[in-house]
């Protein structure tokens, strides 16, 4: 029998001193909810449409490959070191949709002790009303709702999405992170009076906020847009840009677009990166407004040094399908990005390794934990179980 003869063979090839990655290889197996993708066959094609038809907003379909195919199956394996990340049985799961209204957007936020998941409603969305008229809001589900419409019969079940009442109320959230035990927003802020803003939030009722910071010696931020806490220093890094003036709902930019740092000790708040055409490194789309394509779709890289201040910057990756958004690190320091087909997942090297397709723009995305990520596709919301892990929370 086949398998019989591959545990031999694995059996011999351990005992002959063949390092465990190769008998890991030679074990995996495919799971149902995978495919295979072996870019050698498309790097020929017979036809190469010129930009105007084929760009970053267009699916990628090459011979062989339907986009039912490529939904069907959505982990694409594109190298061996993606079967760590997937597991054996990796599962995506549609677990709720908004009709036009985008209100799954960005800042995805794993709260421990309630195992619940936030995320908020996109800012500036001409769909949603968002931006100058009224802020957008932060919104809840929990992972058991998520596993028990992963696991229904019926395919039509949805997880209950719940508002979040944060008071004083976070002004057009975008990016969200843990810090201590409660949850940072980057608020965007609401035409010329309400300035952009970190807020602290208690992520429990009353869901009680904190402003941290908002303004850089007397001067409004344009629109803080994301944010994170370094795993050692402990330090607050966040970029602000100007999507909140492209998107009608803030004033002209008044600050340079960059990444600041923000130290929680003594308030000291110092700019680490510039030179972005847009940080979060999405010059391609101009905010809203038509496209470039020659400018950056990118996620760069720099080393954060021992004093906390970056340097090596470097181009790290960029993506064919619309822009890199929600960037995220797993436990094993592999790169995961949103993109506009699903979630990109790169080895520390850049290799493209694989991707969780979703075939819509996965505007965000983050783990929960061990094994599960909840992923922010604009109407839909989608939960993933996995074998990878998300960093350890600060
Ligand atoms: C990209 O291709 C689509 C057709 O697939 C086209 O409608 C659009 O205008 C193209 N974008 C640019 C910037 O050329
Ligand atoms: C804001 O409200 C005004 C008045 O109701 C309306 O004319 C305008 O289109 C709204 N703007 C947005 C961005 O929704
Ligand atoms: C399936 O779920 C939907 C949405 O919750 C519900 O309306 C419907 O009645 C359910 N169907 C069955 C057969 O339980
Ligand atoms: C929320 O309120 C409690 C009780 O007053 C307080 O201890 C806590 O610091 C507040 N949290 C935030 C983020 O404002
Ligand atoms: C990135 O840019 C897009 C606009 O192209 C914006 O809608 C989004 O909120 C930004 N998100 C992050 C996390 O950087
Ligand atoms: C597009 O972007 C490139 C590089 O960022 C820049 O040199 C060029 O002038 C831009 N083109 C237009 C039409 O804006
Ligand atoms: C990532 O992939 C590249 C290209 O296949 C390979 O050279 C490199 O060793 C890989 N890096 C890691 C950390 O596995």
């Amino acid at each position: 029998m086949p398998s019989t003869l591959t545990v031999l063979a694995a059996g011999i090839l351990v005992h002959s001193g063949l390092d465990l990655r190769s008998w890991g290889a030679l074990a995996a197996k495919l799971p149902s909810t995978a495919q295979i993708i072996d870019q050698k066959t498309f790097n020929v094609l017979s036809d190469v449409p010129p930009p105007s038809q084929a760009n970053d907003s267009t699916v990628f379909l090459w011979p062989g490959v339907t986009e039912e195919s490529l939904t069907a199956k959505p982990f694409h394996v594109y190298d061996d070191e993606f079967y760590d990340v997937i597991g054996k049985s990796p599962s995506l799961t549609l677990i709720a949709t908004s009709d036009t209204d985008p209100i799954f957007h960005e800042a995805v936020v794993w709260y421990p002790p309630t195992d619940e998941v936030f995320f908020v409603q996109n800012a500036g969305a001409p769909a949603a009303g968002t931006g100058l008229n009224k802020s957008s809001i932060i919104q809840k589900i929990s992972l058991d709702d998520a596993e028990a419409v992963r696991t229904s019969s019926n395919s039509s079940e949805e997880v209950t999405v719940t508002t979040v009442p944060s008071d004083p109320q976070v002004i057009n959230p975008n990016g969200g992170t843990n810090y201590k035990g409660q949850i940072i927003f980057a608020g965007e802020g609401q035409g010329d009076d309400v300035p952009s803003a970190l807020y602290v939030m208690n992520p429990v009722a009353p869901y009680n906020t904190t402003v941290l910071l908002n303004n850089y010696f007397g001067r409004q931020f344009n629109s803080l847009n994301d944010l994170v806490v370094h795993p050692s220093n402990g330090d607050l890094y966040f970029t602000d840009t100007l999507y909140g003036y492209l998107q009608d709902f803030r004033p002209y930019p008044g600050l340079r677009n960059q990444v600041y740092r923000y130290n929680f000790k003594t308030g000291a708040v110092t700019v680490v990166a510039d030179d972005f055409t847009l940080p979060n490194d999405t010059g391609i789309a101009l905010g809203f407004y038509g496209r470039n394509l020659s400018s950056p779709a990118s996620v760069y890289q720099f080393d954060v040094i021992k004093d906390g201040t970056w340097q090596n910057r470097k181009t790290f990756a960029y993506v064919a399908s619309f822009i890199p958004d929600g960037v995220h690190t797993d436990s094993k320091g592999r790169v995961y990005a949103g993109c506009g087909d699903g979630v990109h997942v790169w080895n520390t090297s850049g290799k493209l390794i694989g991707k969780i397709y979703t075939g819509t723009t996965a505007a965000n995305f983050q783990f929960a934990g061990t094994g599960r990520m909840i992923i922010t596709g604009q109407t839909k919301l989608f939960y993933v179980t996995l074998a990878a892990s998300g960093v350890k929370l600060a």
